[in-house]
């Protein structure tokens, strides 16, 4: 073959190649629940941000962890309130599964949740510097009474020693839980010398410490890689921690142990696991409960997202330009059919993953936006200005917080408006 033909052939052959290597088209429009919640949100909703909260899926998610926990005998749900912020989202959660157990992380939402859920068993999910503790206390109101129904968390023997003082100063008692590291290293004591410490600390002032059980957090179990541990293996090195911290109270400190105390562990990612111990009779879970995609996990299989960022199309542009690229702009759209559509929203940038339509990516060369974000699709996504871009948090406890009111839909359609905490 002649030199020519030969680089002509291999020109074309190259070519072929690059088209044959285009993305393909990722499009596709609303499935029919995301197509009657964009109607709702355009008739009756407020045309901007908006969290939605699927009533219908969280009523699912609820029962599911219920009849998973009902299955020990004496174990109670806690209810996570940091990944569900809003009191009455953490209200009908409680009501459905019949629960008055919170978990608290943040001494202003635990000032509110004292005042929303007066009848309430409160479990801080980690150790509060003692001054965040006293200012709890100074603007605590009304007849949630701490002395009875608020566990502090306690790490160190030093932390024990200050919440002591405090509770010297203030003229009260402190129900102390203590953190155990069962594994994941973010502090808390292993039995020996620590728990030992804080334990003799504890039983030396009963009239201002009271000892309340333990919190060993284990979400480790179900998310590191295989090839460190099947999730059996794990969880049975957690509850061999936990069990030799609870034999370590008994036998230097029998005076502090009494049935009824809290022996707290999970977190979502585990909750289903623990079917197979019964040692432990108090398991935390939130985030699970509306399933945002980071939550997309073998133990949540059974469970449904059940909250959703909607947010209105501003303007639909056309195929993507590139700001100072001008023509060349054409490239993009040439070679990924998933760029021949531009769409601005109204507002964006949030840790979450687009939902529906299908299809619809950010765009980096452009850049990125919390104010009015560019969205490319191909035509295929189908929407126009007006319609509303689904996306699914990647967490709640942040992301829940941005959108002002929760809007809790049931059956497609809007129930109610949720504050979130302040
Ligand atoms: C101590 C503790 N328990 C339980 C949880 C579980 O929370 P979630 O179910 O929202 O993952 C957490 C989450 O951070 C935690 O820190």
């Amino acid at each position: 073959m002649k030199r020519r033909h030969f680089l002509l052939g291999l020109g074309a052959f190259g070519v072929a190649g690059a088209i044959y290597q285009r993305p393909r088209d990722r499009g596709a429009p609303y499935n029919g629940y995301f197509a009657a919640l964009n109607a709702e949100l355009k008739a009756n909703g407020p045309m901007r941000p908006s969290l939605v909260i699927d009533l219908d899926a969280l009523d699912h998610n609820i029962d599911t962890v219920v009849a998973s926990i009902a299955k020990v005998p004496g174990r109670h749900l806690r209810v996570v309130e940091k990944s569900l912020p809003s009191p009455k989202l953490l209200a009908y959660i409680a009501a459905r599964a019949k629960t008055q157990r919170l978990m608290s992380f943040h001494q202003p939402f635990l000032n509110q949740d004292a005042v929303h859920f007066p009848e309430s068993d409160i479990l801080l999910g980690k150790p509060l510097p003692v001054r965040s503790v006293e200012q709890f206390y100074r603007a605590h109101q009304g007849p949630f009474d701490p002395a009875r129904q608020l566990q502090w968390l306690i790490d160190t023997p030093l932390r024990a020693a200050e919440y002591l003082a405090l509770a010297q100063g203030l003229g009260m008692v402190i129900h102390c839980n203590v953190e155990l590291d069962v594994g994941l290293h973010r502090g808390g004591v292993t039995p020996g010398a620590g728990l030992a410490e804080i334990l003799s600390v504890i039983a030396a002032h009963p009239r201002h410490l009271r000892f309340s059980g333990f919190m060993g957090y284990d979400p480790f179990v179900a998310l590191v890689p295989r090839v460190l541990g099947s999730p059996t293996e794990l969880l049975g090195k957690v509850m061999a921690i936990y069990q030799t911290a609870i034999e370590q109270l008994r036998r230097e400190h029998p005076t502090l142990w009494r049935e009824g105390l809290t022996l707290n562990t999970a977190g979502s990612p585990t909750y289903r696991l623990h079917e197979a111990e019964t040692l432990s009779n108090d398991l935390a879970v939130g985030t699970g409960l509306l399933k945002p995609s980071h939550y997309d996990l073998p133990t949540l299989a059974d469970h449904r997202p059940a909250a959703f960022i909607a947010t209105p199309v501003l303007k639909a542009t056309g195929p993507v330009r590139i700001p100072g690229l001008g023509q060349k702009s054409a490239l993009f759209s040439w070679w990924d059919v998933n760029q021949r559509e531009t769409y601005f929203l109204y507002g964006g940038n949030w840790m979450a993953d687009f939902e529906s339509p299908q299809g619809l990516q950010a765009n980096t060369t452009y850049g990125r936006s919390s104010n009015q974000e560019i969205v490319n699709a191909s035509a295929r996504a189908g929407v126009g200005v007006g319609d509303q871009v689904f996306l699914r948090p990647q967490q709640t406890e942040g992301v829940l917080l941005q959108f002002g009111d929760l809007i809790a839909v049931r059956g497609g359609k809007i129930v109610d408006y949720w504050p979130v905490f302040a």
